[in-house]
């Protein structure tokens, strides 16, 4: 029996967590973030037919137009800025059979001062919609990720004692950090009077997984990149320092992601919890490029221990890629959305690689994993189905 249906056996037969998850009544679940890389996976499990808690209901959320890649999906999509407050009253306050609330969303805005604004509004502005509207909320599932250890510069995290393996329980760092601010707008909310909410935090590291709509995709970035230089002939050159060469790692897979959060949302034992969200295997780029190299047939070169920026390298890259898309009959994408270079850059020269530990979320029932070779074959397929890479 696979880890999936032995799940899903388990909620379904757990009457005391159905009847708390709503009396049987249908769920509707809003994924603010429905395009991204987490909302994606997000959409994908719970309209599975079998989906636990289900059948759900689903009102996805992004500001672009539904993308073409996107529209085969039973979801109510809802084109809306959850930045602009009267957008989301317009949008987002008449939905008021709204049961369950999915926070898989964030915009990137040059400091992590600015982060904290505006990712704080944008939760805040989308709890004061429901709040008052939607009197079947019953959960909030609220995913940040490993920064939460870590903060936004390597100096400060050790002399904290956040040394990997990350646990649930270290302390905060004495920085601004966009997850702190959206944790306390939740926290706050909760304690209300008359506010009756369970919650979850979720924290990922690196997520592997597909959506041309990411911020941050890596995978989805390397392979556009291997992409590129067989288009042109060029080197796979590892762009990298030698630590992510080298060094054990983990990752987060976006379905896995997903199956913790909807587990969260269902099960009584993780209510009001903070969990860590990794595969629960390690891994290094070193191996990663050579599955890559093997997907798109290519040479894997001497690593010569030289970083270079994909940024740099790749800047002038759009309408080599706009050619790959016309000669295979890609779903169209511009290269400056399909591919994140700053983020390669940043993940593939970090001075720390983070493994987090899975314990917590293991001892309270959530046995999910991914074998981390096989998810990056599964991510590649997945974007040569969607006719995103060739
Ligand atoms: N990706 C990773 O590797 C990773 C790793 C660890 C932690 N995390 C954390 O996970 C959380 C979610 O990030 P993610 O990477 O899953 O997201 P993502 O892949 O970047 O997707 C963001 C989604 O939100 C939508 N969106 C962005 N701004 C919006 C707005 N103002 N109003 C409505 N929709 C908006 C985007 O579509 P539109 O652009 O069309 O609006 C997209 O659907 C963040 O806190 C992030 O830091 C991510």
């Amino acid at each position: 029996m696979s880890w999936y249906s032995w799940w899903t056996g388990r909620i379904r037969s757990d009457a005391n967590d159905f009847t708390a998850v709503g009396n049987g009544r249908p769920k509707v679940a809003l994924v603010v973030g429905i395009t991204g890389i987490v909302g994606t996976s997000l959409a994908n499990l719970l309209l599975k037919p079998d989906a636990p808690g289900g059948p759900w209901k689903m009102y996805g959320v992004a500001r672009r137009a539904q993308p073409k890649w996107f529209v085969d999906r039973q979801i109510e999509y809802v084109q809306c800025d959850v930045l602009d407050g009267a957008d989301v009253q317009t949008k987002i306050a008449p939905l008021k059979d709204v049961t369950h609330l999915f926070w898989v969303v964030w915009v990137s805005r040059g400091s992590e001062e600015n982060n904290c604004a505006d990712n704080g509004k944008m939760f805040q502005n989308v709890l004061d919609a429901l709040l008052p509207n939607a009197g079947k909320l019953q959960h909030v599932v609220l995913q940040t990720g490993g920064k939460h250890y870590v903060g936004t510069s390597s100096s400060t995290w050790k002399s904290h004692g956040n040394e990997p393996p990350f646990k649930e329980d270290m302390p905060r760092l004495p920085s601004p950090n966009f997850y702190y601010t959206l944790e306390d707008i939740l926290f706050d909310t909760v304690k209300r009077e008359g506010v009756s909410l369970t919650w979850s935090v979720h924290r990922p590291n690196v997520i592997f997984g597909f959506s041309p709509c990411s911020l941050m995709n890596i995978l989805g970035s390397l392979a556009v990149y291997a992409c590129i230089c067989k288009h042109e002939g060029l080197p796979f050159l590892f762009p990298g320092n030698n630590l992510t060469w080298e060094q054990l790692g983990d990752v987060s897979d976006a379905d896995l992601v997903a199956e913790q959060e909807l587990w969260a949302a269902l099960d009584s034992s993780a209510k009001n919890q903070a969990f860590n969200i990794s595969n629960g295997d390690v891994f290094n780029y070193k191996r990663v490029w050579s599955l890559l190299a093997k997907q798109f047939d290519l040479a894997v070169p001497d690593y010569n221990g030289q970083p270079t920026s994909l940024r740099e390298a790749m800047k002038d890259n759009g309408p080599v890629w706009d050619g790959i898309v016309q000669k295979h009959g890609l779903v169209p994408t511009k290269l400056d959305e399909i591919a994140n270079w700053r983020y390669v850059d940043g993940v593939l020269n970090t001075s720390l690689l983070g493994i987090s530990s899975m314990n917590k979320s293991k001892e309270l029932g959530f046995l999910g994993f991914r074998n981390t070779e096989a998810s990056v074959g599964h991510w590649i397929a997945k974007m040569r189905q969607e006719r995103l890479i060739p």
